[in-house]
């Protein structure tokens, strides 16, 4: 891969705005039902790899009390937190069942198993390994 980063336009509801998207390494480099840390100027994300291999992105602070998520346990496609062991979607960042809250959903592209975080863009669902 030569180029790491690139820039796309996408418009919703009549607003166009830019999306950088970031290399941040490959889909082995997390383990199934694991995640891996990426540093980035937005904070510390957690990148989650599912058991089917689905993956997504979510700042490394559960709702509750900011406890690291990228240690939690994942199931499905839901991070149980460390600490006091609130569910968490991993699609949305939302605390499921009478929880409430929300960690921040960043979106995450698979291109052949190199992946892509945008720091910037809406919340979109994963995308699944090919
Ligand atoms: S800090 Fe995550 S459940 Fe309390």
């Amino acid at each position: 891969m030569t180029d790491t980063t690139w820039t796309d336009t996408t418009c919703a509801d009549m607003t166009c705005t830019d999306v950088i998207w970031i290399a941040i390494g490959h889909i082995d480099d997390i383990p199934r039902r694991g995640a891996r840390c990426v540093t980035t100027p937005k904070g510390r994300i957690a990148v989650f790899r599912t058991a089917d291999d689905a993956v997504f992105a979510l700042e490394d602070r559960c709702p509750h009390k900011g406890g690291p998520l990228s240690v939690g346990i994942v199931h499905g496609h839901f991070v149980t937190c460390p600490l006091h062991n609130w569910n968490i979607g991993l699609d949305s960042g939302l605390a499921q069942g009478a929880d409430e809250g929300q960690a921040r959903a960043m979106p995450v592209r698979n291109e052949g198993g190199a992946l892509f975080l945008a720091l910037d863009a809406p919340p979109q669902p994963a995308v699944a390994a090919e």
